[in-house]
């Protein structure tokens, strides 16, 4: 096996060779003056097992390009097989035609990597309707997650925590990271009006004041659904909010409008940011084991 890092999966590809002693490599990837990718192995793969690590944040059509590119070229310099690690994996979200004319990008995309590669692993993919990855792919699908990992940095940072997933689905995230604190949790409901607008609430009636709240999801893009959740909690005397998420995708300033609204925002390093408190190299790295 030999674990190859694409452009953006250099600061976990490098820990997770170094965590298994497995030999590793990286990928030359530069744009032509008119945007076209430049690529090439600068290591041997024939007959060897190659693990592509790719997280897709940024540019993510380009790096979807990248990806098949390298895949490509992986097997026509001999390899194996061919993995493609993707920490974070995009296009998730939209996994139904929910107007007339749309492109079921999931099905899109998951059909693409089926025709390159041999197996995928992605950490916390976000899963609604498709319930799990083998719906989704035809190549074997390694679904890991970051849960306990975030349990632990919970344990470790913050006293009496209540947990809060700010939507039903995130029970999926939230609720098994409660399990792992032992400590209680709730969902509040959801009602998405736009893709930048969300209307949340608890229906319970508990009391949080004095509480210490952190609220678990899966991604924070724009930071709204995170925003709407708070004020929300605010609403019922929630002082203390932190909010952790596995994908930090940070779009639209939402790092600057969670700070503003005074909430403590901590994510994993699938995609590496200034709050990327919380190293998930492990989990990739005892599945590569
Ligand atoms: C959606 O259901 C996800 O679990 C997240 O709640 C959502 O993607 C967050 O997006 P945003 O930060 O833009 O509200």
């Amino acid at each position: 096996m030999i674990i190859v890092s694409c452009s953006q999966g250099k600061h976990l590809a490098k820990k997770v060779a170094n965590k298994i002693k497995k030999p590793y490599s990286e990928l030359t990837v530069k744009k032509f003056p008119d945007n076209e990718i430049y690529l090439k192995f600068n290591t041997n793969v024939k007959n060897k097992k190659v693990m592509l690590v790719q997280s897709f944040y940024g540019d993510i059509n380009d790096l979807i390009t990248e990806v098949l590119f390298a895949a490509d070229t992986a097997k026509d310099l001999k390899a194996k097989s061919i993995a493609l690690v993707a920490p974070y994996f995009p296009y998730l979200r939209q996994d139904k035609r929910f107007k007339p004319g749309e492109a079921v990008s999931l099905k899109v995309i998951a059909d693409i990597i089926d025709k390159f590669f041999d197996e995928i692993y992605i950490i916390d993919p976000h899963l609604h309707r498709e319930r799990t990855l083998s719906h989704i792919f035809k190549i074997k699908a390694h679904k890991l997650s970051a849960c306990k990992e975030i349990a632990d940095y919970i344990k470790k940072k913050i006293k009496n925590p209540i947990i809060i997933g700010p939507d039903w689905e995130s029970y999926k995230w939230a609720g098994k990271v409660a399990i792992y604190c032992r400590c209680m949790s709730y969902i509040l409901k959801k009602e998405r009006v736009s893709a930048r607008k969300v209307k949340i609430s608890l229906n319970k009636k508990v009391n949080l004041k004095e509480k210490n709240i952190v609220i678990v999801d899966d991604i924070i893009s724009t930071g709204h659904t995170i925003l709407q959740a708070a004020k929300s909690l605010r609403s019922l005397g929630v002082k203390n909010i932190t909010a952790i998420c596995v994908h930090g995708i940070f779009s639209e300033n939402a790092l600057q409008k969670l700070k503003k609204a005074n909430i403590n925002v901590i994510a994993t390093n699938t995609i590496p940011s200034s709050k990327s408190k919380i190293d998930i190299s492990s989990v990739i790295s005892e599945r590569l084991r």
